[in-house]
């Protein structure tokens, strides 16, 4: 199964798509995540990207649409992936397209997490992850149940995203609306578009979600 999250920043892409890992095997691509990965080794991309990322703006097209591809073609793809962050604007869902029509897959749905911009600040501000494991944790909406260490690897260290801040957010949110928002009538048009409610709790989000797939 083949899948798009798509959603503002803090819509809750990345915690639905690590739920949607563990129930189906398939595999998260999270181009922010490999990007992040970039900039903590240092290489080249990464030192592209770590200013453009700090500042809320997009990377190129060129660089995603690279790496993309060559993620798509690792074995944890071989029953399929959540691309969450990806594509975020037209021209890398119609490089998606094509990459897609090559390797003969096909998208089952395209899922949109709507949630009101005035929620994704709270959001985004009270998030943190375990610096082990990568688990994620929100202050008010998903602490750790004991209180300083990490439900799924016992870790006691976490970490902030440095583009969590309330000004980074505000441009995060701009390109989304200006960049990203335009790609939903290119995924209408091809239907198995699907719009659930992002402002809902984790739960009832991904009681949603797992509705859509099973109408599938
Ligand atoms: P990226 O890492 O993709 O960040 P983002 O899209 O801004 O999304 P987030 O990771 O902030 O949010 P999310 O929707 O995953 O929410 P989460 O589940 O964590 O991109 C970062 C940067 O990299 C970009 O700004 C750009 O520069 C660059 N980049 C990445 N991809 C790119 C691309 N394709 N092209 C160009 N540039 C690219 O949830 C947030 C918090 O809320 C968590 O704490 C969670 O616990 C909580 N939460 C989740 N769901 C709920 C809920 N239903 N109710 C209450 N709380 C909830």
């Amino acid at each position: 199964m083949n899948l798009i999250l798509l959603g503002p920043p803090g819509a809750g892409k990345g915690t639905q798509a690590k739920r949607l890992m563990d129930r189906f095997g398939i595999a998260q691509i999270s181009t922010g995540d490999m990007l992040r990965a970039e900039v903590a080794a240092g290489s080249p991309i990464g030192r592209e990207a770590k200013a453009v990322m700090e500042s809320g703006a997009l990377v190129s097209d060129d660089i995603i649409i690279r790496m993309l591809g060559a993620r798509i073609d690792r074995p944890d793809c071989a029953k399929g992936f959540i691309l969450d962050g990806f594509p975020r604007t037209v021209p890398q869902a119609v490089a998606l397209d094509a990459l897609l029509a090559e390797k003969r897959l096909k998208l089952d749905a395209v899922i949109e997490l709507a949630v009101d911009d005035a929620a994704l600040v709270e959001r985004i501000s009270g998030r943190f992850t375990c610096k082990s494991c990568g688990a994620g944790y929100h202050d008010k909406f998903q602490p750790t149940r004991v209180p300083g260490v990490c439900d799924a690897c016992g870790g006691t260290e976490f970490i902030r995203r440095p583009d969590d801040n309330a000004a980074t957010v505000a441009a995060r949110l701009e390109a989304y609306h200006r960049q990203t928002a335009p790609i939903i009538p290119h995924y209408r048009a091809q239907g198995r578009f699907f719009t659930v409610d992002g402002m809902a709790s984790i739960d009832a989000v991904s009681a949603e979600i797992a509705g859509v797939l099973d109408r599938l």
